[in-house]
């Protein structure tokens, strides 16, 4: 067995850590940080963990060696931490953005904020198995994706690898309020959160780096459409809050190669994700599901994809749904250790989903 320990264990993303590892069979959860909740029981902050399990929450002081190590910490922490976190296991994931991005440069311009440990940046691989997976298997380090960069890269990927889209790309998402984690604001208030349709960030996401640079490694774009080199794709998020706790969907217009057809979409997809465990497109004639749709992946690993052509307007559009909290983040670094660990890759992560909910 396993010993795993997670730092920052009482907010969103360290209770989904914990839903899914207290059912892995080649795990044993060994400590949970975290101040607020120190000597009570998980469940203090966790009430689905009732009765699941006497683990009680320890202060971050008082963390000790174990094999692999899960960080749910608020951006820009971790990375001040990280030189002791590194002394406590040899295989870490991080589940937060400071190690996603490879460039000290471009984390500072998103960020705002002068990296802590710039020198570290590179030791870390993506955590989106779908595309480093032979990458996460040598790994100790591990930087999950953004939530909303996670969808956008799974449903862009193939498009961008197969050169079947130009360079103008639109995402559209919308979010659930649990991606902004438990600590409370005015925003997420309930008389001002509920029933909202807020567009809270139109422009200047800052998941648009990750994107970039996950999507710029495997750009092989319409070669009618070279990018720029200092410019190698062209992304926009408007991302918009929806009265939803759980899930994101992105609608994703782009612009296809001249002469693309349905087929060479399915043939893209099929061919990056045919044999994946958690992607499955979704594409129906009839009936009511027939793109992604967020709700039906609550608590579920899955990446739903769908897609439709606009011939009159010239358009691909993709449609792409994730639960934020399992393959958005949780789910993801769930997947990773189970790669990085040599275990079967979908291990403790097989729930299938609720229907109706
Ligand atoms: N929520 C999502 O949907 C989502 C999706 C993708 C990625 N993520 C990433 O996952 C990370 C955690 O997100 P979250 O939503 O779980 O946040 P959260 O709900 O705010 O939880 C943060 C956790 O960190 C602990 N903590 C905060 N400041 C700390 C400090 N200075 N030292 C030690 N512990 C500290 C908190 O516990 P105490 O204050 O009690 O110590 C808590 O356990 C973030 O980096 C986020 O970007 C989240």
């Amino acid at each position: 067995m396993l010993q795993i320990s997670i730092y920052g264990g009482s907010g969103y993303a360290g209770g989904e850590l914990l839903r899914i590892l207290l059912g892995h069979p080649q795990v044993t959860i060994k400590e949970v940080t975290s101040r607020a909740y120190a000597g009570r029981f998980i469940h203090a902050a966790h009430p689905n963990l009732r009765q699941v399990s006497e683990l009680k929450f320890i202060h971050p002081d008082e963390l000790t060696e174990c094999d692999v190590l899960f960080v749910a910490l608020p951006n820009k922490v971790s990375m001040t931490l990280m030189p002791e976190l590194k002394k406590k296991a040899q295989k870490i994931i991080d589940l937060g953005a400071d190690f996603r991005l490879r460039d000290p440069a471009q984390f500072e311009d998103w960020y705002h904020t002068k990296h802590a440990l710039p020198s570290m940046m590179s030791e870390f691989v993506y955590g989106i198995a779908e595309l480093h997976r032979s990458a996460i298997q040598k790994a100790s380090y591990i930087a999950c994706g953004g939530c909303e960069a996670t969808v956008s890269i799974l449903s862009l990927y193939p498009l961008v690898k197969h050169g079947l889209i130009q360079n103008n790309i639109i995402i559209d998402a919308k979010m659930g309020s649990s991606q902004a984690g438990l600590s409370p604001t005015l925003s997420s208030h309930h008389p001002e959160r509920s029933g909202v349709v807020r567009s809270y960030m139109p422009t200047g996401h800052r998941h648009t780096a990750e994107i970039l640079q996950e999507l710029s490694s495997h750009l092989l774009l319409d070669p009618s459409d070279k990018p720029q080199d200092d410019k190698p794709l062209d992304i926009a998020i408007s991302a918009t809050a929806i009265d939803m706790v759980r899930g994101i969907l992105v609608t994703i217009h782009t612009t296809p190669r001249e002469g693309l057809t349905e087929k060479d979409v399915w043939k893209a997809y099929r061919t990056e994700y045919g044999a994946e465990p958690f992607i499955r497109i979704v594409k129906e004639r009839t009936g009511i599901y027939r793109y992604p749709e967020p709700k039906l992946l609550q608590g579920t690993n899955y990446c739903d994809i769908g897609f439709e052509m606009d011939t009159r307007s010239n358009r691909l559009v993709v449609i792409g749904a994730i639960d934020n909290l399992v393959k958005g983040t949780a789910g993801q670094a769930v997947q990773a250790m189970n790669i990085m660990c040599g275990f079967t890759e979908t291990t403790g992560l097989e729930f299938i989903g609720l229907h109706p909910i």
